[in-house]
């Protein structure tokens, strides 16, 4: 199934960006629809889910839930890229992203899509994308990284259909190269700016670079920290000590100094105990172990330790992804 699909329907949202860049020329903002609400569709078009260890927070009930996927062309590989000082992950082109947020009530097969954010890395350069949900469907935009023009008229055709006070909101997390800045530093202090906490790759991406850390500083973009019911997850502060804030049945922690809280998961003790989310990590570094070049392979040698895949290891008794062997 494709899950790109260009409709008529949608021309109106085209001819209000035509009318604003003049009509001889492509439209730059597209118009796209995918037939369906559900998030097992990712999956069925080739998607791999990306799992990091540290799990993004959720609303005060629980049920938003982010999951990030990443489709690759079959002989693309991932660079691992040092200019920043350190290793960093940088996409190839054809790799496509999506950012996807679901309303789980019961069953995550039956969950709904709610907003999905995404990109796609061509020879040109990069594309960003986002769907909606209406009705039993889902409509959405594209339009290049880097063009302006083209950026205004897909914020204005997005807000179009929200109620004035929420248009502000949209127009700000529209602003997608804002946060996606390549090779962002981590914060380490909480006030430093309105940006994520976690660092960001060499391609200004954060779930698959941190599918491969340790160690991965606390984001406080919702109020509730899933992390702090798992057994096998462990806080600490760089500085200060550490508190959990409770507020309206949330919880997420803190440090006294208005340092960063670190989490890590010990995949060694919740691999042995069977945990699905550690083997759902390991699941996610495998793939990036087959695809990814020999200079990060060695760069990320600790956390592909950790789930048992290595040169010699990697065609042995390790069956990460749903096995009771983990
Ligand atoms: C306020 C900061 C912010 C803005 C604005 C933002 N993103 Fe993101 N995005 C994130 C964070 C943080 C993640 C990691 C998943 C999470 O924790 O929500 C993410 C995840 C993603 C991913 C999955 C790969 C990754 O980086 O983990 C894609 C693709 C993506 N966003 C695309 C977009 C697009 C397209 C837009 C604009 C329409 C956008 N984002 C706007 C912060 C942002």
């Amino acid at each position: 199934m494709s899950l790109r699909v260009t409709t008529s329907k949608f021309l109106p949202v085209l001819w209000g960006s035509c009318f604003l860049l003049g009509c001889s020329e492509e439209p730059r903002v597209k118009a796209l629809s995918r037939p369906s609400v559900e998030l097992a569709q990712w999956k069925e078009a080739g998607f791999v889910e990306l799992v990091p260890p540290i799990r993004p927070p959720t609303s005060a009930d629980g049920s938003d839930r982010i999951s990030v996927w990443l489709r690759l062309p079959s002989a693309a590989q991932i660079i691992t890229d040092r200019s920043s000082g350190e290793p960093r992950l940088r996409m190839p082109s054809g790799a496509e992203l999506d950012r996807v947020e679901v309303t789980q009530r019961g069953d995550l097969t039956t969950a709904e899509v709610e907003d999905v954010r995404g990109t796609t890395f061509g020879p040109e350069g990069e594309s960003f994308h986002v769907f909606r949900r209406r009705d039993a469907e889902l409509w959405g935009l594209e339009w290049a990284r880097g063009d302006a023009v083209a950026q205004r008229a897909a914020d204005q055709a997005l807000a179009a259909g929200l109620p004035p006070a929420a248009r502000g909101r949209l127009v700000e997390l529209n602003q997608c190269a804002g946060c996606h800045t390549p090779d962002k530093p981590a914060a380490t202090r909480v006030a430093e700016s309105t940006l994520p906490h976690r660092k960001t790759d060499a391609s200004g991406l954060y779930h698959p670079q941190s599918v491969l850390e340790r160690e991965t500083p606390v984001e406080f973009s919702r109020p509730n920290d899933p992390n702090l019911a798992d057994p096998f997850v462990r806080f600490r502060c760089a500085t200060g000590g550490l508190s959990v804030r409770e507020a309206g049945g949330s919880k997420s922690p803190r440090c006294s100094d208005g340092s960063v809280p670190l989490a890590t998961l010990d995949l060694q003790r919740a691999l042995a105990a069977g945990d699905p989310h550690a083997q759902a990590v390991c699941a996610s570094r495998k793939f990036i172990w087959e695809h990814l070049d020999e200079l990060g392979r060695v760069a990320f040698a600790d956390a592909f330790s950790d789930c048992g895949i290595g040169p010699q290891r990697n065609h042995e008794a390790l069956n990460v992804g749903g096995s009771k062997n983990g």
